[in-house]
């Protein structure tokens, strides 16, 4: 890399339906970022359809990255480094920002890394704030439509798994209950606005507290909503959203804060896509608060899917002196080791 020691890293995330792109200056000085949402393709299927979402990747990413470099009047040669969510993900789509990082990567001569999708999410709750107790430990819930798990993080790179879902993720599990009550895709921030409407108490949802371990399982919930929805006389859509959404909440701030006193921790960060939701911030930063924990959270457009995230960890990894070669392979399935993949 450069001699820089504040290098330009491009960072590319491609793992679902986002296409992003993002420059920073390391280690989190953010120069400019883009992103094209395939929301609205997606949705007409209710649901990611991966070959689809690969598809728009390659129509989308390089025309992208050209129009990052001008938002931040820079140029190809500028970039000191790329890194890419290169797992876990829909396979095709890792493989389009993969082959892309690679190939710029080789043309510029510069350093690439191999980003765990994770990782870069769990980097989003430290941004802005390098260097304030970033050695301290901490638990982090990752709350996505593919993922929820709980991790005891240390010197911000150290993973420990702490607990996860048996079942359904959260973000899965609002965007089944949300097409059950016919909203759209992705339903997690649907059924959030349908919620702030309703009554959180209407419905007693079942929670499941798993016997006070750290593990989750939202499929007894989405049953629950199916049955009711069945029934004689179900509550109003309102009504329904939000005492949902409220089960899913209760049990996410009930296990963070449970997972911070059993390791002792002072901190609590909150990320991925369900993160973005006011309730849980809210019930989350109320609990974790009273309890003598800190809480970060990203800003909501940092806990869904960008690139940002993606640089920032790259940048990290980079400055420990990591660095892929052409081997590096795409991802269905990946550990969270703390050292990226390659
Ligand atoms: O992290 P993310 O963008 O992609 C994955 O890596 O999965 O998370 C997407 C998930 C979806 O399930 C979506 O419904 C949920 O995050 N989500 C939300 C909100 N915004 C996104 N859930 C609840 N409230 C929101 N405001
Ligand atoms: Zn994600």
């Amino acid at each position: 890399m450069a001699a820089t020691p504040h290098p330009i890293v491009l960072g590319i995330e491609s793992s679902c339906d986002e296409t992003a792109v993002a420059l920073v200056r390391a280690p989190d000085t953010v120069l400019a970022q883009s992103l094209a949402s395939q929301a609205d393709i997606h949705s007409r299927f209710g649901g990611v359809v991966p070959e689809v979402a690969s598809r728009r990747h390659v129509e989308v990413l390089d025309p992208l990255v050209t129009a990052t470099l001008d938002q931040a009047g820079l140029e190809l040669k500028d970039i000191d480094a790329v890194a890419v969510t290169a797992g876990p993900g829909l396979i095709g789509a890792v493989l389009v920002g993969v082959c892309y990082a690679k190939a710029l990567a080789w043309a510029l001569k510069v350093p690439f890394v191999g980003v765990h999708h994770l990782e870069a999410h769990v980097a989003a709750a430290s941004l802005g704030e390098a260097g304030a107790d970033d050695a301290a430990p901490f638990v982090a819930l990752v709350v996505s439509g593919g993922h929820t798990s709980l991790y005891r993080v240390e010197d911000g790179v150290r993973f420990t798994q702490l607990g996860a879902t048996v079942d359904d993720a959260a973000g899965e599990a609002l965007d089944k209950g949300a097409k059950m009550l016919g909203l759209g895709y992705p339903g997690g921030p649907e059924l959030e606005r349908l919620a702030a409407g309703g009554d959180r108490a209407a419905v007693a949802f079942p929670r499941a507290f798993l016997a006070a371990g750290l593990d989750f399982s939202f499929s007894g919930l989405k049953t629950s909503l199916r049955t009711h929805l069945a029934g004689a006389d179900p509550a109003s859509p309102a009504d329904l959203a939000a005492s949902y959404q409220e089960a899913v909440m209760d049990v996410l701030s009930t296990k963070a804060v449970r997972a911070a006193e059993r390791e002792g921790v002072r901190r609590i960060a909150v990320v991925g896509g369900v993160a973005a939701n006011g309730r849980l911030r809210a019930l989350l930063t109320e609990r974790a608060t009273a309890a003598g924990y800190a809480v970060r959270v990203p800003p909501p457009a940092l806990c869904t899917d960008n690139a940002v995230m993606v640089a920032v960890a790259g940048a990290r990894m980079l400055a420990q002196g990591a660095a892929a070669d052409l081997s590096l392979d795409a991802r269905a399935r990946a550990p969270l080791t703390g050292r990226g993949l390659s």
